[in-house]
């Protein structure tokens, strides 16, 4: 039984929000039926950018709780956290030789934060990708679920994994990547994609009233201007949100009432608010179940990298003789 390895992985910024849960978490869930899946805490990429030391384990905490919660559990996949296995910053510096510094410097997600963060424009953040191909690559992994932002780094592994093999022989294979079929959620505002830098996200975990408020409050189809004029379901948010979350033989008939103006916007608002909690509400309670038992959590990570730690010391055994190290 040869299944296909998929690996990918998540900042721990501390909240997810529904955006990651649609884009990322649910996809990753329904892989595990049909792959060997690697995923990860991504906690050295997030080191990045300027954050509180003080508050950064228990970011990692929450997100571990957050991603077994929604699924992602122990018996159905490889869950751990990227500085637990070694490997990854070890074969980071190698690859780091193997890469011009005009490709990084090329990097969209490099100028954009560069541009964001001008007081702390680091040497990580412009090797970023370096270290993603290295995480990828470490477990040979085949495919990687991301989102279209981050496609340009998969390129730029897929580079690191041909120039490593043209130099020192054939070992690593080029990974694709996977974008998620879901369309892309914007923020409560219907302006921007949904983060929690601009504070216009509905977090997982979130308590049912206060999803409820988000909601209620939220942007729906710009043209509806007063209450009584139809909306267009396919230019509201909110409608989008409703893909993810009610059943797909319900959407036909709340787009007609939408579009016939047989029910208002906070009506199309309650019937999300139910599915979504349908969802969510039992997520919530193992998340909180969880938070009660941090040596669970924290002993699922472990054997996560446990495992990685020996299908990373194969091929770093690989990569150090064909380098030359050994
Ligand atoms: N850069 C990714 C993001 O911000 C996170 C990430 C780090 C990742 N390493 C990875 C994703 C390897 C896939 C594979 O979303």
């Amino acid at each position: 039984m040869n299944k296909k390895r998929i690996l990918s992985g998540i900042q721990p910024t501390g909240i997810a929000h529904i955006g990651n849960y649609v884009g990322a978490i649910k996809n990753w869930v329904s892989l595990t039926e049909r792959y060997d899946c690697l995923f990860f805490i991504a906690d050295l990429h997030a080191m990045t950018i300027e954050y509180e030391p003080s508050a950064y384990f228990e970011g990692i905490l929450t997100t571990a709780r957050t991603l077994i919660a929604c699924g992602l559990t122990p018996d159905r996949c490889t869950l751990f956290a990227q500085s637990h296995v070694p490997g990854h910053t070890d074969l980071a510096w190698i690859f780091n030789c193997l890469t011009p510094l005009g490709d990084l410097e090329r990097m969209t997600q490099f100028k954009d934060k560069a541009d964001q963060h001008r007081e702390n424009i680091n040497a990580g953040l412009l090797t970023y990708p370096a270290l993603m191909a290295a995480d990828i690559l470490l477990y040979k992994a085949e495919v990687v679920p991301v989102g279209d932002d981050q496609v340009q780094h998969l390129e730029l592994t897929r580079r690191t994994a041909r120039r490593f093999n043209n130099r020192f022989g054939d070992t690593f294979p080029e990974p694709m990547w996977e974008l998620s079929i879901t369309p892309r959620i914007l923020g409560t505002d219907g302006q921007a994609k949904m983060s929690k830098s601009l504070n216009n996200y509905i977090g997982i975990l979130e308590p049912a009233e206060t999803i409820w408020e988000k909601l209620r409050t939220a942007a729906t189809d710009p043209q509806r201007i007063r209450k009584k004029d139809p909306g267009d379901p396919d230019l509201c948010n909110l409608f989008t949100i409703h893909k993810s979350f009610t059943p797909p033989e319900l959407l036909p008939q709340i787009a007609r009432q939408c579009r016939g103006a047989e029910i208002g916007c906070i009506e199309c608002k309650k019937m999300l608010h139910e599915n979504m909690m349908k969802e969510l509400g039992p997520i919530q309670e193992r998340a909180a179940a969880l938070e009660k038992k941090p040596d669970e959590v924290l002993e699922v990570l472990k054997t996560g990298a446990q495992r990685c730690e020996k299908i990373a010391a194969g091929v770093m055994d690989e990569v150090r003789k064909k380098t030359g190290l050994r």
